[in-house]
């Protein structure tokens, strides 16, 4: 086994998903705390700097109107190479958040225990769910009164469509929160007030049976717990790891990520049941990193604008096999040419750094001349394989887009396209009608201020858009459908998107289901494939 493989083999690449203020920061800060990146006595202000050195990036960002950036957290734990793949959730929800779970090789799902499922979950969860990749449920503010215990994993079960399997159990919550049984060893993990956080807090373990429980833990409490256990022994899903590979069981911690708890036991577990990076698909077949001793990697983000002169983009790619080294050649398989692979850097918890060598399950950001495109595969292969495209998300927002000068023609039709191919839009057109008439949709509203932003700045254009109501968006899958024929509901647009394909807009979801019914055999998608 070379020394790269084993490198490779120390990899786990995940997402934290959440929907905004289920904690998803504080974990992660968490994590960086244990994995001893940040220490315990800036804990507190660790998640200040934390937050700070990525919410420095975002301003930026901000300023020069590009949504925000994607930051990997990369750290050691125990035997592990951790690489954290931040999902921008809140205003700067975008196509790059679905995105950045393509280069994720599992999920973490954070929920708030007072809340349950929520929108944002939903969303992000879809698209784990269609890359079938494993997703480990932390269900987090345990020391908050909580939802009851089985309504939430219900909950789970029902909105998302996932078989649940808890790896433990809450006693209690909120102030009556005690700890956590634990069932594959039938112990409980007590827990402690750690002064929401300032201190580590010591793990403790004591036999559920034991007579010493009492001292800790309600009798009541204990006998609601001993009762629910015996209800969950006999309803739940048993632990089953094929099933977790396979993305279709996901086993649920519990903790408080504030007061850190459950989330050292949450990261032991978790780190043995993910995975290291997954093979996967080319056009020449599967690639597996643990086979495959070549460098390659995809493209799942552009960076645009950092200087003015545009041209200067930094894509992020994501190595799926070998060994990077600073200033390699590589073949770019789109391009159909040889690249330089230069000034790569790793986005940290501390800011950005200059790497020099990197390995498959790791994500770094190259310098782009504006060559590069989402999707593309860049390898050191003689085989030139391409990996599977990444496909096109469904927008929620659509808008009208007019240029105020209509003697600005062509800049206004380079930069709605330039900025359309580097992802951040997605531009839509009526089927009879040529550039006049452009729809833009978007996942997040802030990129109609990006569009509009950067238009201004970089091509000299000004725009005005006209919101329109439209919600949903589904490709349709049929190759030999005549759009012409096709019977919609009466708020239904047809459009097609910049490579041509046929879409339905709909202002509500009943049309959708409407449309499908009276037309036998159509098949739609929300995701717009290759
Ligand atoms: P997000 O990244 O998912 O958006 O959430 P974030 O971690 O920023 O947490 C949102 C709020 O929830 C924060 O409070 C945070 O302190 C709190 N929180 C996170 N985990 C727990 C937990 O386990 N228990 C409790 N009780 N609270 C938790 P905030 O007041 O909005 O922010 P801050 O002033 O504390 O920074």
């Amino acid at each position: 086994m070379s020394a790269m493989i084993d490198e490779i083999k120390k990899r786990r690449t995940f997402a934290i998903i959440s929907h905004p203020d289920a904690g998803k920061t504080t974990l992660t800060e968490k994590f960086l705390l244990y994995g001893g990146v940040i220490n315990q006595a800036g804990s507190v202000k660790g998640k200040a700097t934390a937050k700070h050195a990525v919410s420095d990036w975002m301003e930026i960002e901000k300023e020069r109107g590009i949504s925000v950036t994607s930051s990997v957290l990369q750290f050691e734990f125990g035997d592990c190479c951790i690489n954290i793949l931040d999902t921008p959730g809140h205003q700067d929800f975008s196509e790059d958040t679905y995105r950045t779970l393509m280069a994720a090789d599992s999920a973490v799902m954070v929920i708030d225990a007072s809340k349950g499922v929520e929108a944002q979950t939903r969303k992000l969860f879809k698209v784990c769910a269609m890359r079938h990749i494993p997703v480990f449920t932390f269900i987090n503010k345990m020391d908050r009164e909580a939802r009851d215990t089985f309504d939430l994993l219900d909950e789970i079960e029902k909105e998302l469509g996932i078989p649940t399997c808890p790896v433990n159990w809450p006693i209690g919550s909120g102030k009556a929160f005690r700890g956590v049984y634990e069932r594959e060893s039938r112990e409980i993990e007590l827990f402690e007030d750690t002064m929401k956080g300032t201190r580590m807090g010591t793990v403790r373990r004591i036999p559920v049976e034991d007579e010493g429980v009492s001292r800790f833990v309600e009798d009541e409490a204990r006998e609601q717990l001993l009762e629910e256990i015996e209800l969950l022994d006999g309803a739940s899903a048993e632990f089953d790891q094929e099933l977790v590979d396979a993305g279709e069981l996901s086993p649920v911690f519990f903790g408080s990520a504030l007061m850190n708890f459950g989330v050292e036991t949450f990261l032991n577990h978790f780190l043995t049941m993910t995975t290291s990076p997954l093979p996967r698909v080319s056009d020449q077949g599967v690639i597996d990193p643990m086979e495959e001793q070549d460098f390659s990697a995809f493209v799942f983000k552009i960076q645009a604008n950092m200087n003015k002169a545009h041209r200067d983009r930094i894509a992020f790619m994501r190595i799926c096999s070998g060994e990077f080294e600073a200033g390699m050649d590589a073949w770019h398989v789109q391009g159909g040419k040889k690249v330089r692979l230069s000034q790569p850097q790793q986005m940290m918890a501390n800011g950005r750094k200059m790497i020099e060598t990197a390995y498959g399950g790791d994500i770094i950001g190259i310098f782009d001349p504006g060559i590069f495109s989402i999707g593309d595969t860049i390898t050191s292969s003689p085989k030139h394989y391409a990996y599977e495209g990444i496909p096109t998300f469904a927008p929620e927002h659509f808008a009208r887009v007019r240029q105020v000068d209509t003697m600005k023609r062509k800049q206004f039709i380079k930069g709605i396209n330039q900025i359309a191919q580097e992802g951040a839009i997605q531009i839509f057109q009526e089927f009879n009608t040529g550039m006049e008439e452009i729809i833009v949709g978007v996942v997040g509203v802030l990129q109609f201020d990006v569009l509009t932003y950067r238009l201004k700045n970089e091509y000299n254009v000004e725009i005005i858009l006209e919101k329109l109501p439209y919600e949903y968006i589904r490709w349709v899958e049929n190759k030999d459908i005549d759009i012409k024929n096709l019977r919609g509901t009466s708020d239904m647009k047809k459009v097609k998107d910049l490579k041509g394909r046929p879409l339905l807009l709909f202002i509500n979801s009943w049309s959708v289901g409407m449309t499908l019914e009276r037309n036998e055999g159509l098949e739609l998608t929300e995701f717009g494939r290759e």
